[in-house]
């Protein structure tokens, strides 16, 4: 039996919300308006967890008027004071440190090592990252001669509608809330259906921490309804979102029509590259992470792997070695490093990619993980592959489950044009001892952030800005307070106007 089914979301949620009530307006916990819910499944074992509140247009609406009132409000306070919230919103996230990982793992299979780990460290980050930029917003002065001054000031949007994925729901929710609230906007958060639990305890922290009522809200519902509604509402300037590059253009072309700006943080087709002179343990270890952390399910992936030939043999030995080392089974016991797919519509979509690339005569890899999976839960092991042809869908496509490829190659350009040989622009990771081709790397390869001898070291202070295909504007650091504020210009004349008449 899954730990899950113990569980009593009473012990981690306001009983309000715990019983259904799961859309928070206003301070308020609330049904929808057609009081219709849909099931939050856990997905190690299928059981159902609970009812969860299925928002439509009208319940958006309701959520979007309560924070059009509030953002006034908190626009008004001043930065010490904004900071002071979101600081104390930090300290009791690491003091609900178990309940919201706990509420993350049972809702999207992740394990609790993570979530209550490095996850709710990078959630309580944000929160004390953007309290200590929210004081230091400045604007600035344009010298326009003796009688004039000109000023350019960054004021909030005011309403900002936030859709989140399923992938790490709380931690990429909260580098959404985080900066969206530090530039003094209100907000409407729509978290994945597959995984809202995490989202409703921290609206209940928000609150908690002193956040005026009706800053944070939540709609809880499904992509096609709440979300699009909230894409459509015209009190809502500015949308930020992290899912699919497909839905990402859908809402791009939405927000069009309404000229409304928007931060897309969407999909990718990321390459690894092994040099010839590269470390080969670390480059090794480096790709066992970045393609298996989180079951394959991350944006960054770097899941291309491109490796010299002369190394290929004794690199795939060394990623045996390391997938032999990962635990699998059940995301609530601490001794797993991973648990299943989140759902079975994600673990079909990647069986179907396997099956494509197995027909064109992909080969896999034999591997030894520790696999257990639970009965009734979306598990797959570990996956490695060669000889996949470069045009089938699975080495095109963004596959989004545990699943490497190896490439070799011959020449540096080889590996560079193979790199960029794709729609996305997210992230790459190299692997060279030589200083000139780590430079000529950085330089040739078209993505966002490129890792050199490492993969996904991050800091809160490093933005992800995807290219092409992988999203528009940026998230984390500095960068993402631009996503949430606009400019003002204003000119003063103190006296000497002349006009044209
Ligand atoms: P999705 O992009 O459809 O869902 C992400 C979020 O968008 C969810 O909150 C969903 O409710 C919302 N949404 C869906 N349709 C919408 C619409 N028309 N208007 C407004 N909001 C809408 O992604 P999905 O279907 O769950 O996953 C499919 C694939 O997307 C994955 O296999 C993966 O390749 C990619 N993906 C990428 C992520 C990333 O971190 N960049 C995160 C999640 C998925
Ligand atoms: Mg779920």
């Amino acid at each position: 039996m899954a730990i899950a089914e113990k569980i009593k979301l009473t012990d981690y949620l306001p009983s309000d919300c715990a019983a259904g009530k799961t859309l928070w307006i206003g301070g308020e916990w609330e049904s929808a308006a057609d009081a219709q819910t849909f099931a939050s499944i856990d997905p190690a074992s299928g059981h159902e967890l609970a009812q969860i509140a299925q928002g439509k247009a009208i319940d958006v609406d309701r959520a979007v008027q309560a924070a059009k009132v509030a953002a006034k409000t908190w626009a008004a306070m001043d930065g010490m004071a904004r900071a002071a919230i979101l600081r104390k919103a930090a300290e009791l996230i690491r003091e609900h440190r178990q309940a919201l990982g706990t509420l993350d793992s049972i809702d999207s299979g992740k394990t609790i090592s993570e979530t209550a780990g490095r996850n709710v460290d990078g959630t309580a980050g944000m929160f004390d990252f953007y309290a200590g930029i929210t004081d230091k917003i400045r604007g600035s002065v344009i010298d326009m001669g003796p009688k004039t001054t000109g000023l350019v000031e960054k004021e909030p949007y005011g309403v900002v509608g936030a859709i989140s994925p399923w992938n790490y729901p709380m931690s990429n929710a909260a580098t959404k809330i985080a900066p969206i609230l530090a530039c003094g906007n209100a907000l409407v958060l729509k978290p994945a259906e597959q995984t809202p639990l995490s989202a409703l305890l921290l609206a209940h922290i928000l609150d908690q921490a002193g956040l005026p009522k009706g800053v944070f809200n939540v709609v809880t519902g499904l992509g096609a309804e709440a979300g699009a509604a909230l894409v459509d509402h015209p009190g809502v300037p500015k949308l930020s979102f992290t899912g699919s590059t497909a839905t990402g253009r859908r809402i791009a072309a939405a927000a069009g029509q309404n000229l409304k700006s928007v931060t897309l943080e969407l999909g990718g087709k990321s390459p690894l590259i092994v040099f010839d002179d590269a470390d080969l343990d670390a480059a090794a270890s480096g790709a066992v992470t970045t393609v298996f952390m989180n079951q394959g399910q991350t944006c960054t992936s770097c899941a291309k792997v491109l490796v010299a030939r002369s190394l290929v043999g004794s690199f795939i030995s060394k990623c045996q070695e390391k997938v032999a080392a990962i635990k699998i089974g059940d995301p609530l016991d601490p001794a797993n490093d991973l648990g299943p797919i989140v759902s079975q519509v994600q673990l079909e979509r990647v069986k179907k990619l396997l099956a494509q690339g197995a027909a064109a005569g992909a080969k896999q890899v034999e591997l030894k993980a520790d696999y257990k999976p639970l009965d009734g839960g979306n598990f797959i092991a570990p996956v490695i592959l060669t000889d996949l042809d470069p045009t089938n869908p699975l080495a095109k496509e963004e596959i989004f489950g545990p699943v490497m490829a190896v490439y070799p190659f011959d020449t540096d350009d080889e590996a560079y044009a193979a790199a960029n040989d794709t729609q996305y622009g997210l992230a790459a990771s190299v692997w060279t001892n030589s200083l000139a081709r780590a430079e000529v790397a950085r330089r040739v390869i078209n993505a966002g952030i490129v890792w050199i001898n490492c993969v996904h070291t991050l800091s809160l202070n490093t933005p992800v800005p995807g290219r092409k295909a992988s999203g528009l504007g940026s998230e984390y650091g500095w960068e993402a307070m631009d996503n949430y504020m606009r400019l003002k210009t204003t000119v003063t004349m103190f006296g000497g106007y002349q006009g044209l008449f």
